[in-house]
């Protein structure tokens, strides 16, 4: 007849409970609440008033909501000398709220009213942080300064992890939290979500942890095309933001334009980033089987001036499948770079520890085209001094040992290979044979959690197997889309770095989405069991 939730706290291994309210100040609460829709029990002939009156005898209520006036006001004088708090929820702002037959809109305009009979509001999150029409975020609304100064507690409700959230969250529902707890304006005393362990987390381990809060995680941060979750990958604005955002090693897979000139871009492929379809070149399109299947205008196709009348384009991976796109505002933002470019960017970047340079279809490029790539990056490292510098520190990644092979002088770099397919184990001879060529390894997070129809099954034990020889292991690719994730997560990109840091023991994650992982690794307060790393 009613519905109660309990907020059952226990992070990690929690089911998905429907609803649960969290409150800030307790560590551990446990807080009932009760939500009720009086004119719908009364045309049934019940009163919720008599049946609320009787619970509380025997049940301790923390608080009771409605949207409506009329049962709040019935039950506050016998609730009055009671701890049981009176939450009035407000409806979209156009319903009618029935006992006063004023919308729920103009009531939040009457805040003293409600304080005559409630001690705290619930709002719909958009009321305190609106949308535009594109899921932009606007300027935030005074309501919940308002409340407070006439004394009233406001909890946001509506929180879901797995549905579109507004862009200015890239994805990432524990920076929705922060928003409403820590702007550095005003925050919020509670919020109703369908994944609690979300807000637990933002409010126990992120909030107001400054941006130099020390390191708790041993996590290398390695970006995947710059921050290419927020702009195009591999553009200026990829890497600038990928180095505020808390970078350890930015990353560029090199390609080689028709005329020698080695540039960063996520795929040979123009197709992928960048608008070439739409351009003059568009005729150019080709199918070269030794390097993907299907047709593509190719790096080595055009010159590096004629790739710069293109326009960059963001790479939405979950668009195809989910229709979730990335930041559609600055979907062609930003400029391309070459090699030069980026090595001189990243070594004024103080915060960077490294640099990735990603090399692959050298073979090709050298037999087909005449362009040897790896000569190309070696000249290029020097050329900008990296060779004789030991930070940032160069590593220098392929799936093709050869490669790896080809670019080993005097031990200056660090060689990473990359397992291009997924993995169950690896074998002894198989790990030595790696030893002998690279001094780190990256796998893809199948091979370290191995799924089935997005559940995880099991965990294998590559990544202590490729450490027991001293090889550290990379784990890619880290995205904030939750579809991106395995339901085990929770629709939450920290549960599912968390997971691997603690039970995989990763050495680092190669990411799209770099500030999420960089959070991570900052978070503090040891004492609750979910922000330990221990
Ligand atoms: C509620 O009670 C009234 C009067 O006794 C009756 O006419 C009506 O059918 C009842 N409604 C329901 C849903 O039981
Ligand atoms: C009041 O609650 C008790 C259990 O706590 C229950 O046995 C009783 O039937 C209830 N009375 C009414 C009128 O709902
Ligand atoms: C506030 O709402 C109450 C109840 O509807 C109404 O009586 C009162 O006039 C309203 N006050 C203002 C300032 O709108
Ligand atoms: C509620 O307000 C509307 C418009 O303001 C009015 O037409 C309607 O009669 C009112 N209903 C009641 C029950 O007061
Ligand atoms: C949200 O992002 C848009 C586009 O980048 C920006 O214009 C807007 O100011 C942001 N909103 C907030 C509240 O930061
Ligand atoms: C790796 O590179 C070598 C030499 O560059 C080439 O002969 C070989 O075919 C490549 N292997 C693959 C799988 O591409
Ligand atoms: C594989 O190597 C590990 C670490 O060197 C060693 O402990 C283990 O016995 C080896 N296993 C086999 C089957 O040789």
């Amino acid at each position: 007849m009613f519905s109660a939730w309990f907020d059952t706290f226990s992070p990690f291994f929690n089911n998905r409970a429907i609803i649960s309210l969290f409150l800030f100040r307790i560590i551990n609460p446990s807080a009932l609440m009760l939500l009720q829709h009086d004119a719908f029990y009364t045309q049934h002939n019940l009163s919720m008033r008599n049946f609320v009156l009787n619970v509380s005898k025997s049940v301790i209520v923390d608080y009771i909501s409605s949207p409506e006036v009329g049962f709040l006001r019935s039950i506050s004088a016998p609730f009055a000398s009671s701890k049981t708090k009176l939450v009035f929820r407000f409806m979209q702002q156009d319903n009618i709220e029935p006992s006063t037959n004023q919308s729920y809109g103009s009531l939040l305009r009457n805040l003293t009213f409600i304080k005559k009979f409630a001690s705290g509001i619930i709002v719909p999150k958009s009321y305190i942080w609106p949308v535009d029409s594109s899921y932009y975020l606007l300027p935030s609304t005074s309501v919940v300064s308002d409340a407070h100064k006439v004394g009233l507690e406001v909890f946001a409700s509506d929180f879901v992890n797995d549905a579109q959230l507004s862009f200015n969250y890239s994805y990432d529902p524990v920076a929705e939290y922060l928003n409403f707890i820590d702007n550095g304006d005003f925050s919020v005393d509670g919020v109703i979500s369908d994944f609690p362990i979300t807000p637990s987390e933002a409010i126990d381990c992120f909030a107001h942890l400054g941006r130099n809060a020390s390191k708790q995680a041993d996590l290398l941060i390695i970006t995947k095309n710059g921050a290419s979750g927020d702009y195009p990958g591999c553009t200026d604005l990829a890497y600038s933001k990928a180095i505020v955002d808390g970078a350890d090693v930015i990353d560029c897979p090199v390609q080689m334009t028709k005329d020698g000139i080695p540039i960063c871009l996520q795929s040979i492929n123009l197709f992928d980033s960048t608008n070439v379809v739409q351009s003059s070149f568009s005729n150019l399109a080709t199918t070269i089987p030794e390097i993907q299947a299907g047709t593509g205008i190719f790096t080595f196709t055009l010159t590096w001036s004629e790739i710069q009348t293109l326009k960059p384009s963001i790479s939405s991976p979950q668009a195809k499948d989910y229709n979730l796109f990335r930041n559609p505002n600055l979907k062609n933002a930003g400029k391309f770079v070459t090699l030069s470019d980026f090595l001189a960017t990243a070594k004024n970047a103080i915060s960077l520890s490294g640099v990735l340079i990603s090399i692959e279809n050298a073979a090709y490029l050298a037999k087909e085209q005449g362009l040897s790539v790896t000569d190309a990056v070696l000249s290029a490292l020097s050329k900008a001094g990296y060779d004789k510098l030991t930070t940032p520190k160069v590593m220098i990644q392929s799936s093709n040992s050869s490669v790896l092979k080809k670019v080993n002088i005097a031990g200056t770099y660090e060689l990473v290979y990359r397992v291009d397919e997924s993995i169950r184990d690896a074998l002894n001879a198989t790990v030595e044979d790696i030893k002998s060529f690279a001094h780190s390894v990256v796998v893809d997070m199948s091979s370290v959690f191995p799924t089935d129809i997005n559940f995880i099954t099991g965990s294998t034990d590559v990544v202590t197997k490729l450490q027991s020889f001293k090889l550290p292991v990379y784990v890619e690719t880290f995205s904030n889309e939750f579809t991106s994730q395995p339901w085990d997560f929770f629709s939450d990109a920290t549960v599912q770095i968390n997971t691997f840091y603690m039970e995989s023991g990763l050495n680092g994650v190669v990411t799209d989405f770099p500030k999420t992982s960089a959070r991570y690794r900052r978070k503090l307060r040891p004492t609750v069991p979910f922000c330990s790393m221990d």
